[in-house]
């Protein structure tokens, strides 16, 4: 008899929550939800499962506050912590960066319990700023660095296509790219192996709009809470469960993954977006692609931005 897999959300709020309803909606596992706040994991996972008739999904939802809850789970998305918020008074929006002192500190915690209770599984940490969280996910779990992992790639390069399929009038599944850096303002999104169909991007269109698109890229968290005056959430969710489905289906898909560099593009003790194989081991590969001077020395830039706030953290 097989067992379904069983997927743990950390945090369910606007990430968590609409992650565990990707996550149902594509029958991908039983499904735990926690957060700190009382009742709230309880109602959200309660109403999704009311939704299973209405969807047509037979899965177990359960909401906690308590971690027991979470144990033997195959796959755990951390996106307990603080969002990014538009200041009402200067209309500025916090930073990625300035989430660390106050993320690492919730990130830090819930992994150690998440690791008690689930010492086998696979992390996906969300919360930001992306890629100094990954660390302190690696370092608080013990774990190898195969079973620890990002999310950010996979949304930054989401956005990037959304924005090439709009331009173009086509579909978003025929486009083919990647964003590789860190998950900030200095992302590497690479035109040069971007194609439409098979059609190099370069030949569909003029560098002025690719040059628009990458930018926009770039700043696509900030273009969504200037929006909405908080961080955004579909896109995210969606992008977290790609990652979850590439592991509890073992589907080895190739995919922009926050991975621990040991060597990799030259970086070692970094975790920083690059292409990897994930599967049922988590992180089975990364996969060291040619890069010319100037996108190396973007992911350098990347890199560096990275380091900069890795460097801020206890390890
Ligand atoms: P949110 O505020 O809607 O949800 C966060 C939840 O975490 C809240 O319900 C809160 O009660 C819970 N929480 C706080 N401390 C906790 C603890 N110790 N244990 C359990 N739960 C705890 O925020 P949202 O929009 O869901 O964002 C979550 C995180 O994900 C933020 O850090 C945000 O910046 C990040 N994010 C990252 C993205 C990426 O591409 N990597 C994209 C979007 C958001
Ligand atoms: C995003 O890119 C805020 O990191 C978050 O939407």
């Amino acid at each position: 008899m097989s067992r379904r897999n069983k997927i743990t959300v950390i945090g369910a709020g606007n990430v968590g929550a609409t992650t565990a309803h990707w996550a149902a909606t594509r029958h991908l596992g039983d499904v735990v939800l926690v957060d700190i706040k009382e009742g709230m994991p309880q109602g959200k996972s309660l109403d999704l499962a009311e939704s299973a008739p209405a969807m047509g999904f037979d899965l177990k939802l359960v909401g906690s506050n308590d971690y027991a809850a979470t144990a033997g789970s195959d796959v755990v998305v951390i996106t307990a912590g603080v969002p990014r918020r538009k200041d009402p008074k200067t209309g500025e929006y916090t930073s990625r960066d300035e989430l660390v002192e106050t993320n690492r500190k919730i990130v830090g915690a819930v992994t150690k319990a998440v690791a008690e209770h689930s010492p086998e599984a696979a992390l996906i940490c969300v919360a930001n700023p992306l890629d100094a969280m990954c660390h302190v996910t690696f370092h608080e779990s013990g774990f190898p660095k195969e079973r620890v992992m990002g999310m950010a790639g996979v949304l930054d390069t989401s956005r990037y296509k959304t924005f090439i399929a709009m331009e173009l009038g086509v579909s978003v599944e025929d486009i083919h790219g990647m964003v590789l850096g860190g998950h900030g303002d200095t992302m590497v999104p690479l035109p040069r192996h971007t194609s439409v169909g098979g059609i190099p991007l370069t030949e569909l269109m003029p560098k002025e709009k690719i040059d628009a698109i990458i930018q926009r890229t770039r700043k696509g968290g900030g273009e969504i809470v200037g929006l909405l005056g908080y961080s955004g959430y579909y896109a995210p969710a969606a992008s977290a469960c790609v990652m979850v489905e590439s592991i509890v289906r073992d589907r080895k898909r190739v995919l922009p993954v926050a991975c621990m560099c040991e060597g990799e593009y030259g970086y070692s003790g970094l975790y920083l977006g690059v292409p990897a194989v994930l599967g049922a081991g988590g992180v089975e590969k990364i996969i060291e692609m040619e890069l010319n001077a100037e996108e190396k020395a973007m992911l350098d830039v990347s890199a560096k931005a990275v380091e900069d706030v890795v460097k801020l953290l206890p390890y």
